[in-house]
């Protein structure tokens, strides 16, 4: 056993909990945190999310990968109240959600992060850490509303946020504004903000994009240390050491839909996925984990028709 392997308990049980599961996009989860049903947007014309059934592990860390305009984002918004639903029905820990705004989908324990982050640059640290205990309403709302929306647990409020701001390494941060802040930095306080409602799961949408490299393991750290305290995660990344290094389970989306889930390895050998990215002529780095895995794929990229716009 190696040493670190003692410190990884909750991924063993996650793992372990889904190794027998059918790799089928849609498959049921043994303990499911999220369930969606037939969830459609639709913009003009264009079909962004057509999912028939998704359901998503508690307690593990799941990666929602797909080409550019796969429609990842977009699934996101709708689960969080943040789009609203052409079709379709999801609950969370067993309760319908659809047509909850996000401050309550928020305080209900699911938060999510933004792809472009939306931390507010004319405030402070501490203040946009304090605004994340209102739950992501904070673009529009004011200072003193949110006072008044804190209701007397000011303190309380206060030492969680300078708890979090110590944990991301932020504390020294924290009466900068948040505009003075790197990219990996930003990113690193919308994660500590989205924690400030104490949340069972936890969404984040490209954690590691624009994240230079001497943040990178600090944020692989953190995603991996929301799973060893009992949260579930589910991220979007392109990025497939990452997903390969942390994900216990990977859901493929395509064009709308879910076409593939599994474990990280199998999910990226999977020709279904192939094709799916090199129709969209992005995400090389698949291509190549695909050459790597010993797989013939020359054939499928002459085959494929410009597949997915961006
Ligand atoms: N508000 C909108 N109006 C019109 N079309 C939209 C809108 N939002 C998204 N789309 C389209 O829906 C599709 C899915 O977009 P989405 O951003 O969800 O993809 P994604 O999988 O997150 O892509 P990426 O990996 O590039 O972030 C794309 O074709 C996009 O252009
Ligand atoms: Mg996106």
């Amino acid at each position: 056993m190696r040493a670190d392997q003692s410190m990884n308990t909750s991924r063993d049980a996650a793992v372990a909990a889904l190794a027998d599961l059918p790799r089928e996009p849609g498959v049921s989860k043994p303990d499911p945190i999220l369930i969606a049903d037939n969830v459609v947007r639709r913009f003009g014309g264009l079909t962004a999310v057509d999912v028939d059934h998704v359901e998503v592990q508690r307690g593990a860390i799941t990666a929602l990968i797909g080409p550019n305009g796969a429609g990842k984002t977009t699934f996101f918004n709708l689960l969080t109240g943040f789009d609203k639903v052409d079709e379709g029905e999801w609950t969370y820990n067993g309760k319908a959600i659809q047509g909850v705004p996000p401050y309550k989908v928020a305080r209900m324990g699911m938060v999510r992060t933004f792809q472009l982050t939306k931390v507010l640059t004319r405030l402070t640290v501490i203040e946009n850490m304090r605004l994340g205990a209102t739950g992501q309403r904070g673009e529009r709302v004011l200072p003193s509303v949110i006072r008044a929306l804190w209701s007397g647990q000011e303190r309380e409020i206060t030492e969680r946020a300078d708890d979090l701001l110590r944990r991301f390494k932020l504390d020294a941060k924290r009466e900068d504004f948040a505009g003075s802040l790197s990219g990996g930095q930003r990113k690193l306080l919308e994660m500590a903000r989205s924690l400030m409602v104490n949340p069972e799961l936890v969404m984040l949408d490209e954690p590691m994009a624009g994240v230079n490299p001497a943040l990178t393991q600090s944020l692989l750290g953190h995603v991996k240390d929301l799973r060893e305290l009992g949260m579930t995660v589910l991220f979007v990344e392109h990025d497939m050491d990452m997903v390969r290094d942390i994900s216990d389970w990977v859901i493929v989306m395509a064009q709308g839909k879910i076409i593939a889930e599994g474990p990280p390895h199998e999910v990226m050998a999977d020709t279904r996925v192939i094709d799916a990215y090199l129709g969209a002529h992005h995400d090389q780095s698949l291509a190549e984990i695909a050459e790597e895995e010993g797989l013939d794929v020359a054939g499928e990229i002459l085959d494929t028709d410009g597949g997915v716009q961006t």
